[in-house]
């Protein structure tokens, strides 16, 4: 990535007809991770999530609960703040479609397309399928007639609606893609998509109001309420302040996304819709859409049918964690880049068990109790020794982390970091620093625990978008500036002189408690 000053990434804004599982919270903590990540190289990143709260669906919920669509909108969006907060989701701004300012620039920029002519009314006799909030086509369906997805046969829908001219654009999104081979991460869906625009019609972008009610009005046409999609895409500017007239200095600052994360389930939505909705808005389009995969439980897919949905609260629970570390560590690392991944309790157990507590937390804790037990928790100058072989290897780490994530490799960066614990690790054993004590050879003892101790800077610094409280906890001990930015690590921290005293050590990784395995609440 070339140096730059901002970074602005954006999630999916997540629909408010249920609670977040654990499938929300994977794209969440991908996205953190990321954010954090960059935040430690750019001066100013900003991280963009919210909640999707239009739309038929939400209006038949609401409807069969008896409850106002907004009442239900406010309680459930407040169910994924809750969550994300549990995660420690560090997000910039969380925006919510039913605020007042996204409603009045989602209406300004249906005008000016429909001024423009990119918007024209027509009648239409569709297939729509309320899961997808999207009218599909009979090639779409399944061999039973139904949505692929969600299952269901789709409702036969005859409105007149507006409609937006996606085909205008397709040879633009065509070129666009091909000439920009990293728009579309990772590169094996962008054939996909390409696929997708072979069959390209215009698409509706708006509902009667007799049919749909929860929805934002049309400014010329209140008989007619936005569709979900121009609603919901518009969010990623509308937050920054975006209007057709005058736009804020905000989003002057931000726009374009550096990289908009999505399930590859909502791609042909960003790569298509949403580029041609900018392009008509003559605005430049996201560097990069990061399409990530499905998360399954225990190699099943999620469904609300087969009672298997976990949320993240109850994994939190089931573990007694007080912070969310292991699970963001455990998430972030599910799948390489782009690819399915599964949530297990064992092998979330038994991961988080190995690197977290047996390779990392035990190796900090063991070098400064044993800086405490032989040296009364001092460095003494003649420690100070840098080996080669190691900080080369630290320093290699470095740039391996920040080229994975140049391409949002998120599950392989943290690969590279448990790596170089793992040589830390292998350091330690093989000099065997017990040993040289015993031997009284006190200046290699004490070289070998600074090597250690400073190359774990690099460790709290690099496993901190993963696990940040862990990370504050190591740069605690070890008396290292956490926020220090990556190119500014200078292998200089530990330093001559008292370090921590004995009752300073403390842990900065509990293990999960083997007999709860299993016991995560489903629903
Ligand atoms: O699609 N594993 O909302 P949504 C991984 N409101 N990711 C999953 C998942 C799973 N099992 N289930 C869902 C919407 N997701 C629209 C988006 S954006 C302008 C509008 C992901 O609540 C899904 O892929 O159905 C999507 O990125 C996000 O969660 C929200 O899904
Ligand atoms: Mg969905």
């Amino acid at each position: 990535m070339e140096k730059q000053d901002k970074f602005y990434i954006t999630t999916a804004i997540d629909y408010v007809n249920g609670a977040p599982h654990i499938g929300h919270a994977y794209e969440k903590i991908l996205t953190d991770v990321i954010f954090r990540h960059f935040s430690q190289r750019v001066n100013d990143a900003y991280m963009l999530t919210g909640t999707d709260e239009h739309g038929i669906k939400i209006q038949k919920t609401s409807q069969s609960l008896n409850i106002e669509p907004k009442d239900f909108c406010d309680m459930n969006a407040q169910k994924f703040i809750d969550a994300w907060k549990l995660l420690d989701i560090n997000y910039s701004q969380f925006i919510r479609t039913t605020q007042e300012n996204h409603k009045k620039s989602v209406q300004n920029i249906f005008d000016k397309l429909l001024k423009q002519g990119d918007i024209y009314k027509n009648s239409y006799e569709g297939l729509y399928c309320a899961g997808c909030e999207a009218f599909l086509s009979e090639k779409d369906l399944d061999e039973n007639g139904f949505c692929p997805i969600h299952k269901k046969k789709p409702e036969v829908v005859k409105e007149e609606n507006y409609f937006f001219k996606l085909t205008k654009y397709k040879d633009r999104i065509i070129n666009h893609i091909k000439q920009n081979p990293d728009f579309i991460v990772p590169d094996f869906r962008a054939n996909e998509v390409l696929n997708q625009l072979e069959n390209l019609e215009d698409i509706s972008v708006s509902r009667a109001k007799s049919n749909v009610n929860w929805g934002i009005d049309v400014l010329s046409d209140p008989e007619q309420v936005i569709y979900v999609w121009i609603d919901a895409l518009s969010n990623y500017i509308t937050a920054l302040g975006y209007d057709t007239k005058n736009n804020s200095e905000k989003f002057d600052k931000y726009w374009s996304a550096d990289v908009q994360v999505i399930g590859k389930d909502i791609l042909k939505f960003h790569s298509i819709y949403w580029s041609a909705i900018l392009m008509a808005l003559d605005l430049p389009l996201p560097k990069h859409i990061l399409a990530h995969g499905w998360i399954t439980i225990d190699e099943t897919k999620m469904s609300k049918s087969l009672g298997n949905v976990v949320s993240p609260s109850s994994i939190m629970e089931a573990f007694k964690m007080d912070i969310p570390d292991a699970l963001r560590y455990y998430m972030a690392s599910a799948a390489p880049i782009g690819k399915d991944g599964n949530y297990s309790d064992n092998d979330f157990k038994e991961k988080v068990n190995a690197h977290l507590a047996n390779s990392m937390g035990n190796l900090l804790n063991r070098t400064l109790s044993m800086l405490c037990k032989y040296f009364d928790g001092e460095i003494k100058d003649s420690f100070i020794n840098a080996k080669a072989e190691l900080f080369d290897k630290a320093k290699q780490t470095i740039d391996e982390v920040k080229h994975h994530f140049d391409y949002f490799e998120v599950a392989e960066a943290s690969l590279k970091i448990i790596e170089l614990v793992d040589v830390l690790n292998k350091y330690v054993t093989d000099s065997a620093p017990w040993t040289l004590a015993k031997e009284e050879k006190w200046d290699e003892c004490g070289n070998v625990l600074y090597n250690v101790l400073e190359i774990m800077c690099v460790v709290s610094s690099l496993i901190y978008p993963y696990c940040p409280n862990i990370a504050k906890s190591m740069a605690k001990q070890l008396k290292y500036d956490i926020n220090t930015k990556l190119d500014d690590i200078n292998f200089k921290n530990i330093r001559s002189g008292k370090l921590i005293s004995k009752e300073e050590i403390f842990p900065v990784f509990l293990r999960l408690d083997s007999e709860l395995a299993d016991k995560t609440k489903k629903n």
